[in-house]
């Protein structure tokens, strides 16, 4: 299904910060993910500070914010050019399928092309099936898997519980 004529994807503004909090929320919601709220005031402010690498372009239709993308640009030891991170991508629920994904990606691309990076790639969570279908039509699947250990004393304690809890409840839950 097409997206609505009024779709524009644009760098986030100061002005979209109480709308931007409600994405942000489901997107943490939806990795049953609570970040404090100095974390999330430290990423907004580090995307309007020319020294971050660390951006955020939303989806707008007549005004209101319908999805959000932040990326970030690393070093790669075999690539001469950046690497363009995705890390989170969350379109709002009674939009979903109509295009507004595919578009933050394809924003993305063409941002990263612009400053010259040489991959972009991103994660999902192997029960994120509904993400894999429209990944599988933007990207190639590479089959690297991700492992990690949690460092800072927050994590470590669980309060953020991420993929583990996710995937043991929808193991439950399948
Ligand atoms: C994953 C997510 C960002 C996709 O956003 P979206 O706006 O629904 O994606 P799109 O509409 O651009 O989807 C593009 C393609 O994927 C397919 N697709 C997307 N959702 C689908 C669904 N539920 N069922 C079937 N196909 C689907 C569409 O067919 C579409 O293909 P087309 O453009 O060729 O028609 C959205 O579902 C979301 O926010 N989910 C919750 C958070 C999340 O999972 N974020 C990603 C974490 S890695």
């Amino acid at each position: 299904m097409a997206v609505g004529r009024g779709l524009v994807v644009r760098p986030v503004r100061r002005s979209d910060r109480e709308q931007w909090d409600a994405l942000w929320r489901g997107y943490n919601d939806f990795y049953e993910q609570r970040l404090p709220k100095k974390i999330s005031d430290t990423t907004w402010d580090r995307f309007f500070d020319a020294r971050e690498p660390v951006y955020a372009l939303v989806a707008t239709e007549d005004g209101r914010l319908i999805g959000l993308v932040h990326y970030l640009f690393h070093r790669s030891t075999s690539l001469v050019g950046p690497t363009c991170y995705l890390q989170d991508l969350f379109t709002a629920k009674d939009v979903r399928g109509k295009g507004v994904g595919r578009a933050l990606i394809e924003a993305v691309y063409a941002r990263a092309r612009g400053r010259g990076a040489e991959r972009l790639y991103w994660q999902t969570h192997r029960t994120n099936v509904t993400a894999m279908r429209l990944y599988d039509k933007v990207a190639v699947n590479s089959g690297f898997v991700v492992y990690r250990r949690d460092m800072s004393p927050r994590t470590r304690q669980g309060r953020t519980r991420g993929a583990a809890t996710l995937s043991r409840r929808r193991a439950r839950s399948s």
